[in-house]
C-alpha cells in the first residue's frame, strides 16, 4: 500500500537546514531557518528560561494533563502581553497552543467549522507555511499585492487598492502583527491604522500572526497596532502569538491564540468550540514550556532580566543590518543594499532569490532561502566579511 504514496520535496525552510547539516564546508554560513543566533553563532538559552527551569525542577510539579486549552495562568499572561491595558477593556480568551503554528492551525479549523469563513487574504510574499497550514485547513487562501516593484519595500497604495478591490465582506485576512516573514517589511503605524480601517469596512475578520513581538521596536510598541485597533472593545479579531522567539523557546512549541469579541456570550461560544477543536486534534498542549513562561512572567525580577535580554537581542540585530550593509558598500560598492535598515525583525528580503541563492550555496556554502530571504540575526562578527565577498561574487 505504502508504494503508492507519493514522494513530498523537502520543505521549503526546514529542507536547507538539513542541507546545510550535511554539508562539509566547515566555513558554512546558515541564514535560514528564523532562530535568533549570537555572536558565537549559537541559539542561547535566555537566562530567565534557565533560571525558570531551575525553580520548576526544584518544584517536581506533577505532569497531569493540562486542560483541553491550556495553563490558566499561562494564558492570562498571554492575553495581557499581547494586549496591554486594553486586556482590561475588551473581551478577550486566550487558549495556550502547540506553538504560533499550532494556534494558526487551529485557527484555520475555526474559523471554517465555527465561522463558515471559506477564504483567508494574506499578503504576497508570506511565510511559505501560510498557505499550506490554512489550506490543509480547507480555507481557500487568495494574496493581495504588498511588495513593490523593488521588491524589497512596502507598496501601501497597492496593498490598500488590492484589499478594497478583491476582498468581500465575511472572509478573513491574515496580518503580520510586526516584522513581516518573510521581508522584515511593515507598514508605519500611519499605513496601519489606515489598514486596519479598511478591513472594518471591508467586513473582514483579521487574524494576527504575531510570531516576533519585541523584535521590532519593543514588546508594548510592536503590539501598538493591534491594541489601537481593538481599544474601542468593538471588533472582533483573534491573534496567534509564539515564544519561540521571543522566549528562545522554539523546540517547546510554546504559543497561543487569543480570541477577541464583542460579548461574552460570543466570547463564551467561540471558546467552546476552539476547546472542542483541539479535543479532537491534540487532545490538551505540552507542559513545560507554558510553565517556563508563566514562571518568568509571574516574577518579577526574572520578567526584567527577560526583557532585557529580549532588548539586547533587537538592538544586535539592528547593529547587525548596519554592519552588513556598511560591508556590502565597500566589497559591493554598485549595489545598495541600505534598504535592510529600514527593514525590521529577524528577516530580510535580500533581493537575492533564485539564481543567487543557489549560486550562494553551491559556490560559497552561503545558505539563504530561495526567495531571498535572509536571517540577519544568523550574521556576525565572524562571518560577515565572509558573507559579503561571496554575495558580492554572485551579483
Ligand atoms: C521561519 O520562518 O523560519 C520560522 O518561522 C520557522 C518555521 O517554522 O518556518
Amino acid at each position: 500500500m505504502f508504494e503508492s504514496a507519493e514522494l513530498h520535496p523537502p520543505d521549503a525552510i526546514f529542507g536547507l537546514t538539513e542541507k546545510f547539516r550535511n554539508d562539509p564546508n566547515e566555513n558554512k554560513i546558515s541564514l535560514t531557518v528564523g532562530v535568533y543566533k549570537d555572536e558565537s553563532g549559537k541559539t542561547p538559552l535566555m537566562q530567565a528560561v534557565a533560571d525558570a527551569e531551575n525553580m520548576l525542577a526544584q518544584a517536581h510539579a506533577s505532569r497531569t494533563y493540562l486542560p483541553i486549552d491550556g495553563m490558566p495562568a499561562y494564558n492570562a499572561h498571554v492575553g495581557k502581553l499581547l494586549l496591554g491595558p486594553v486586556a482590561e477593556s475588551v473581551k478577550w480568551k486566550s487558549t495556550q497552543t502547540p506553538g504560533g503554528t499550532g494556534a494558526l492551525r487551529v485557527t484555520g479549523e475555526l474559523l471554517r467549522t465555527a465561522l463558515g469563513i471559506d477564504t483567508i487574504w494574506i499578503s504576497n510574499p508570506t511565510w511559505a507555511n501560510h498557505p499550506k497550514i490554512f489550506g490543509n485547513a480547507g480555507i481557500q487562501v487568495q494574496q493581495h499585492d504588498y511588495l513593490g516593484e523593488d521588491g524589497v519595500s512596502l507598496d501601501f497604495d497597492a496593498m490598500m487598492k488590492s484589499i478594497a478591490d478583491s476582498t468581500r465582506s465575511g472572509q478573513a485576512i491574515l496580518l503580520h502583527g510586526a516584522c513581516h516573514n518573510p521581508t522584515g517589511v511593515d507598514p508605519t503605524k500611519e499605513q496601519w491604522t489606515e489598514l486596519l480601517k479598511l478591513v472594518s469596512e471591508k467586513g473582514l475578520l483579521p487574524v494576527f500572526d504575531f510570531a516576533y513581538q519585541g523584535f521590532g521596536d519593543g514588546l508594548d510598541e510592536d503590539a501598538a497596532a493591534i491594541r489601537e485597533f481593538l481599544a474601542d472593545g468593538d471588533k472582533e479579531a483573534i491573534i496567534c502569538n509564539s515564544f519561540s522567539k521571543n522566549f528562545g523557546l522554539y523546540g517547546e512549541r510554546t504559543g497561543g491564540l487569543t480570541v477577541v469579541s464583542t460579548s461574552d456570550d460570543a466570547s463564551d461560544a467561540m471558546q467552546s468550540q476552539v476547546k472542542t477543536l483541539i479535543r479532537r486534534m491534540y487532545s490538551n498542549p505540552p507542559t513545560h514550556g507554558a510553565a517556563i513562561v508563566n514562571t518568568v512572567l509571574s516574577d518579577a525580577t526574572l520578567r526584567k532580566s527577560w526583557e532585557t535580554e529580549l532588548d539586547e537581542m533587537r538592538t544586535r540585530i539592528k547593529q547587525l543590518r548596519t554592519a552588513f550593509v556598511d560591508t556590502m558598500k565597500q566589497v559591493a560598492p554598485q549595489r545598495d543594499f541600505s534598504f535592510l535598515n529600514d527593514q525590521r525583525g529577524m528577516f530580510s528580503y535580500s533581493g537575492l532569490s533564485g539564481k543567487y541563492a543557489e549560486a550562494l550555496m553551491k559556490e560559497h556554502s552561503v545558505y539563504i532561502l530561495g526567495s531571498g530571504r535572509i536571517n540577519v540575526a544568523g550574521i556576525n562578527d565572524s562571518n560577515r566579511q565572509r558573507l559579503c565577498e561571496a554575495i558580492a561574487s554572485v551579483l
